[in-house]
């Protein structure tokens, strides 16, 4: 059946066509300079969103999971370490440990659907070498000040997977800033997207930035000289010269998506079988930025499927299936209850600044219509 769509999970195109001077202008402008590679229009964006994240240093690369495993590599994770994690994550999260030969281990989920601080004590090891708490959905884990105190005390680095959670704070701090170095992805669909992959790892320890730097460009430094074993995950400048762009808008957009998230709370409150993510709140301890609004939903693909006859597209995050349930990867005995409950009911309503408020009154409408 052929859906006639009145609110789409994303829209790519709109957001081109909204501003498709401003995009074509910029191109045009890198284009006629041939400023393909390591440019001033990188550097330019480095500047500026170290600044826009509160941090010394960001250094632009290729996505987010190349951020991660240039971080991880570089703060010396590798065979026979062991790094914390949870399953309610992209694979890219455990991939670059399992890829640098480290082992993944598993804690559950909190109730806002983040790593569950409280149990982290409980699964370090003498081999744990790190913790990459994922700060999900634009939202930051909740107890950042524990997390970050047990690292303290037992000498382990955070390396925070921030993919999702760019401008979101926790106690007055930005999302990335809470340990060694924070990862960012630039993926088309997030906050800050390109338009294509990008990411950026950023850190206030100059001998780190300086070693991603070197990682991310063949392990050369300023000349041709090598210095290290590296790879090539550099940020296209051209992608560099788009963010920079789109970056002076974001405090706004991000506001734009609190809004939403605001409104859907309001109007989803309340119905049996259907939980919420927290609310945006002005002067609490978290400042959520709703990369996604994932919603806990009883009889999730019954409602997906109402909600796509009536003409709204949501989405499952992976699929509906934490790492761990991925039987291919091996990590069949691992054992994570709230995780797997969440996943079985876990769906994601359309989110985005260009959303008008008819399309959110009626997303609501149609979810209290199923839940009668
Ligand atoms: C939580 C999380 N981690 C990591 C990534 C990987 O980011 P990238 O696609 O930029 O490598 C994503 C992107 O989808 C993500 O959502």
């Amino acid at each position: 059946m052929t859906v006639r769509w009145k609110v789409r999970f994303f829209d790519y195109p709109l957001q081109f066509r909204l501003q498709e001077e401003e995009y074509t202008e910029i191109i045009r402008d890198v284009l006629s300079r041939g400023a393909f590679i390591l440019g001033e229009d990188l550097e330019r964006f480095e500047k500026h969103f170290a600044e826009f994240v509160g941090s010394r240093f960001a250094v632009g690369v290729s996505c987010c999971t190349d951020a991660m495993l240039l971080s991880l590599y570089a703060a010396g994770v590798g065979p026979g370490d062991e790094v914390i994690s949870v399953s309610h994550t992209f694979v890219a999260t455990i991939e670059v440990i399992r890829f640098l030969g480290a082992e993944p281990v598993f804690v559950d989920i909190a109730d806002d659907h983040n790593m569950d601080v409280d149990l982290v004590e409980s699964v370090i090891t003498p081999k744990t070498k790190a913790i990459i708490p994922v700060q999900l959905n634009g939202r930051i884990c909740s107890k950042m000040d524990k997390l970050v105190d047990i690292a303290r005390r037992y000498g382990i680095v955070i390396i925070e997977d921030s993919a999702q959670a760019i401008g979101a704070a926790y106690r007055g701090k930005r999302a990335g800033t809470f340990g060694l170095a924070g990862c960012f992805s630039f993926y088309p669909a997030k906050l800050l997207g390109a338009f294509g992959d990008a990411g950026a790892v950023v850190t206030d320890d100059e001998a780190f930035a300086d070693k991603i730097r070197m990682l991310r460009n063949h392990g050369r430094g300023r000349g041709t000289d090598i210095n290290l074993w590296g790879l090539n995950c550099r940020m296209d400048n051209l992608h560099a010269a788009i963010l920079d762009f789109k970056l002076a808008g974001l405090d706004a957009r991000i506001k734009n998506r609190r809004d939403i998230a605001r409104r859907y709370h309001e109007g989803l409150s309340g119905l049996d079988g259907l939980r919420l993510p927290p609310p945006p709140v002005e002067d609490g301890d978290h400042y959520d930025v709703f990369q996604n609004y994932e919603i806990e939903a009883e009889g999730r693909d019954e409602l997906a499927s109402f909600l796509r006859r009536n003409g709204i597209e949501t989405a499952v995050q992976w699929g509906g299936k934490g790492v761990h349930q991925f039987s291919a990867l091996g990590l069949n005995g691992v054992s994570l209850p709230r995780t797997e409950s969440f996943f079985g009911k876990a769906l994601m309503l359309p989110l985005y600044p260009e959303l008008t408020e008819d399309q959110v009154s009626y997303v609501v409408r149609k979810v209290r219509e199923f839940y009668g």
